[in-house]
């Protein structure tokens, strides 16, 4: 089982785009693919058109003292499942901070289902928190969705100094760009000299494109509506990256 995160502090950059559009083609290759909808917010959950709720609230689940396969449900899409959001995840900190062991809870739930999951998605809300702590401990890879602007690029050293402080791997940490525009100056700019603290960039960038807004109109994976568009073609090439650097980070 691969956990795949896709995390940034910064908000609207597309980690939830990334998730679903991903997971979706992984489970097109045949792989049993779980997306776990962490953000209270619910997007994943309404792109896959299922209801963002955890009968009896996030606390006892995320708790682990109900069983999480009672709540995954299966989406439109075969051998790909998802773990719903619920409202009371905005408090899923406090949940956490009551376990155990806090930072690993996340990775303690998950481990049950290494033989039924090929790969489960992780999409987090965007924060630093104890449940982003908890996601770089679960996370065989985390993929950092990055605005190629100067502000996005701050953020993403704030994550390596975060991770380095905690002593975690940062060779995990996948940065590539999201919503690039090579008519901007500045994303041009940044794009074709990346700066050397993104180590491991991944080679694709996501272009900005209005299909990828409209999956909020179709609730579908990119994919299912737009297969040919230019973004489409590059959540392909990057989860072939994504693929790559797993098998490397092994
Ligand atoms: N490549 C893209 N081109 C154009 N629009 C995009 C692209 N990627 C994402 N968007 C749009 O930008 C908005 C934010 O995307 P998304 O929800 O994936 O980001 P997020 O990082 O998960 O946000 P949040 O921090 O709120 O969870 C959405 O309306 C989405 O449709
Ligand atoms: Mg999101």
């Amino acid at each position: 089982m691969k956990v795949i995160a896709t995390y940034n502090i910064k908000g609207g950059v597309g980690k939830t785009a990334t998730a679903v559009n991903l997971a979706w083609l992984a489970a097109r290759e045949g792989a049993p693919t779980l997306v776990w909808d962490l953000d209270p917010q619910g997007a994943a959950s309404y792109y896959y058109r299922i209801k963002p709720k955890i009968k009896g609230g996030g606390k006892r689940l995320v708790q682990g003292k109900r069983d999480l396969d009672d709540f995954i449900r299966g989406t439109d899409y075969a051998l790909l499942d998802l773990l719903p959001a619920d409202f009371s995840y905005r408090n899923m900190d406090l949940f956490l901070d009551q376990t155990k062991n806090p930072l690993r809870q996340i990775h303690k739930l998950l481990k049950p289902f290494r033989k039924e999951y090929y790969y489960v998605f992780l999409d987090c809300p965007p924060s630093i928190s104890l449940v982003s702590e908890n996601i770089f401990e679960a996370a065989s890879a985390v993929l950092v969705p990055t605005i190629p602007t100067t502000l996005s690029l701050r953020t993403h050293e704030q994550i390596g100094k975060f991770f380095r402080q905690q002593g975690l791997d940062i060779t995990r940490v996948l940065p590539f760009f999201s919503m690039a525009d090579r008519r901007k100056k500045l994303h041009r700019s940044i794009m074709d000299a990346p700066p050397a603290q993104m180590e491991n960039l991944l080679r694709t960038a996501i272009p900005y494109d209005s299909n990828v807004e409209r999956m909020g109109i179709q609730r579908t994976p990119l994919a299912e509506f737009a297969p040919k568009s230019r973004s489409a073609r590059c959540y392909e090439a990057l989860w072939e990256d994504v693929k790559q650097q797993l098998s490397r980070l092994e």
